[in-house]
């Protein structure tokens, strides 16, 4: 299904941004490992969470619709199963390691083109040093068959939140000591997690780097989560504000855990205005509601040690730049050639299409803002959701309409996407 995005007045509205997808992966998973019922309120109803939850299911967990919320009753873990992960990495990831520590339990793990094209021996390389038995190479599909592991002390690099989350989900069946020690932290919404079910792993920014380690206490106990908006979701129409004229959007109870705000910071330094407010804890995480302002744009630079606490929102960041005045500089972006696609390479030749200016310099990427974007292209998306979103996006500030070729993968995180635009007054269809 081909969309396309036509340069629009000014946005205005609060932008309903469904649940954060990290949280909700492992909100079903550490639900299916717990003991008694877990219920889940926010719960992305996107295809990469449905694919977790058929998983958790076949695996021997009870999910259900509750009204709003979703139940999840843990039960024992059985095997063997085949799991298709369809296009979602954290489901493949996450499940490897938390079915390496569970002795008996046997999974085939398979996925869609894109995710079969994924590196994972970043995975199942450390969950073998634990002891897990594992079949098959670097891609899937890929064996799994749980065991009684031991501990490790793996160097997480680069620093990867899906890896580190394999580890210390693994770790959950082992009381041998579990740590990851990572270059810059990755986001830690498994740690917060962890502890909401009862669970602790703590993190020191030791001389080596940081140093997440899991506590003794390794059985979950059932709780209530509360899953706050995707701040990778929100990226798009809060994008957009920054770069259609005149515009002002509010997402409300947003997700702001400081791992995964960069992106907010980046565009506040360009310009834009961007205001925090009704900051609270919620299920462990810091959330507010989020307003953006329409503003002329400076060009950024941003190091390789931001990258982490933005790496999902580089595609929304790059269109940012497309409108600023001048040279942006994004290092630190080669693992960003490994993700849905190598959203690196969509990204230079979608600018370029729109007659932008942007080039791949080694692992950073140079954008040559005019302050204006012509548009009028079509944008190949290589299946990538977040790619076809950020080019939709880039389509309501331009010049010319923007259209992008496969539309159905913005499903896998973000279902309402067009509905949201749409209420907010962009003309995307
Ligand atoms: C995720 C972690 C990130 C991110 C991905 C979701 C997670 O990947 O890009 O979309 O839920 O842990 P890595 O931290 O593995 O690079």
């Amino acid at each position: 299904m081909k969309l396309s995005a036509r340069p629009a007045g000014p946005l205005q509205g609060e932008a309903e941004v469904p649940g954060d997808k990290s949280c909700s992966h492992r909100a079903l998973i550490l639900g299916a490992m717990a003991e008694g019922e877990t219920r889940i309120s926010g719960l992305l109803e996107s295809d990469d969470v449905a694919a977790t939850a058929r998983a958790i299911e076949s695996l021997g967990a009870e999910v259900r619709r509750d009204g709003k919320d979703w139940l999840v009753r843990g039960r024992p873990w059985e095997g063997p199963v085949a799991i298709d992960c369809g296009n979602s990495g954290t489901t493949a990831r996450l499940l490897m390691g938390a079915v390496a520590g569970m002795p008996g339990v046997h999974a085939m793990l398979s996925g869609d083109a894109s995710l079969a094209a994924r590196p994972m021996q970043r995975v199942t390389l450390p969950l073998a040093r634990m002891g897990a038995g594992i079949q098959g190479g670097d891609h899937l599909p890929i064996t799994v068959e749980g065991a009684l592991l031991g501990g490790i002390e793996h160097r997480n690099v680069p620093a990867s939140a899906q890896v580190k989350s394999a580890i210390l989900l693994a770790g959950l069946g082992t009381s041998a000591p579990v740590t990851v020690i990572e270059p810059v932290p990755s986001r830690d919404h498994t740690e917060i997690m962890l502890h909401q079910f009862g669970c602790q792993a703590s993190v020191d920014d030791g001389p080596n780097g940081w140093v997440t380690s899991l506590g003794a206490q390794r059985t979950l106990a059932a709780c209530h989560l509360h899953i706050g908006a995707d701040p990778s979701s929100a990226a798009f129409p809060l994008v957009a504000a920054a770069i259609v004229s005149g515009s002002t959007i509010m997402v409300r109870g947003m997700l702001v855990n400081p791992l995964r705000t960069g992106l907010y910071e980046v565009l506040e330094r360009m310009g834009a205005g961007v205001e925090l407010s009704g900051e609270r804890i919620q299920s462990g995480e810091i959330v507010a509601d989020v307003q953006v302002r329409a503003a002329p744009l400076a060009p950024c630079h941003v190091s390789v040690q931001q990258v982490p606490a933005m790496i999902d929102e580089i595609p929304a960041l790059a269109v940012a730049c497309a409108f600023a005045d001048g040279e942006s500089i994004i290092e630190g972006l080669g693992e960003l050639r490994l993700k849905e696609s190598d959203r690196f390479g969509a990204i230079v030749a979608g600018l370029a299409a729109c007659g932008v200016s942007a080039v791949a310099d080694g692992d950073a990427l140079r954008i040559f803002g005019g302050g204006k974007v012509r548009g009028g292209a079509s944008i190949a998306t290589q299946g990538d959701h977040r790619i076809a979103m950020a080019f939709l996006t880039l389509g309501s500030a331009a010049e010319q309409p923007v259209e992008v070729d496969e539309a159905e993968m913005i499903g896998t995180s973000f279902p309402g996407f067009v509905e949201v635009m749409q209420s907010l007054g962009a003309d995307i269809g």
